[in-house]
């Protein structure tokens, strides 16, 4: 009898399973519009790296504050190629590329605790948002 419960509950997941792949449930999707991506983490985050300088992290509380900011950007580069939010074309991949590229060294230097380098990638970081602004334009 135990046996059999565990069998129909096994099999009850499977279908279960089977339907969610079905619904397409095993994909990500865009949640949100690319105006709210940008303005909603794409920009509060990279903010955490450009004005850097102007206000240094001190405490090991202001370094991990660093390092999740860094990180959502770092992600949100993957945002940026599912679908609803990608968009066609080389240039995009190429941008994307760049703009994680960027934010994952961030994250690196702020595990490091290495303010010299965070502030050495603002250029990068800033020349992945105007390139691929600029190519949409
Ligand atoms: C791979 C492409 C791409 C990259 C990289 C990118 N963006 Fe964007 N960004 C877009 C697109 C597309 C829009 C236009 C959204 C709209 O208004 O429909 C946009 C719009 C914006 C907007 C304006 C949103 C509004 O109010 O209309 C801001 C702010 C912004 N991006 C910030 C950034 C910052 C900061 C970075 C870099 C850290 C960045 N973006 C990197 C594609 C990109």
């Amino acid at each position: 009898m135990r046996i059999l419960s565990f069998v129909v509950v096994a099999l009850a997941g499977l279908v279960l399973s089977v339907s969610l792949l079905a619904a397409g449930n095993d994909k990500p999707r865009a949640v949100g519009s690319m105006q709210e991506l940008m303005t909603g983490i794409i920009q509060p985050t990279s903010d955490a790296v450009f004005y850097v300088s102007r206000t240094p992290p001190q405490s090991d509380a202001d370094w991990l504050d660093m390092e999740r900011q860094t990180l959502m950007l770092a992600e949100s580069a993957n945002l940026l190629l599912i679908p609803g939010y990608r968009e066609d074309g080389e240039r995009w991949l190429t941008d994307v590329e760049k703009m994680r590229v960027a934010a994952e060294a961030a994250l690196k230097a702020a595990k490091d605790r290495d303010m010299d380098t965070l502030i050495d990638l603002n250029n990068d970081l800033y020349m992945s948002c105007e390139s691929c602004h600029e190519a949409i334009r």
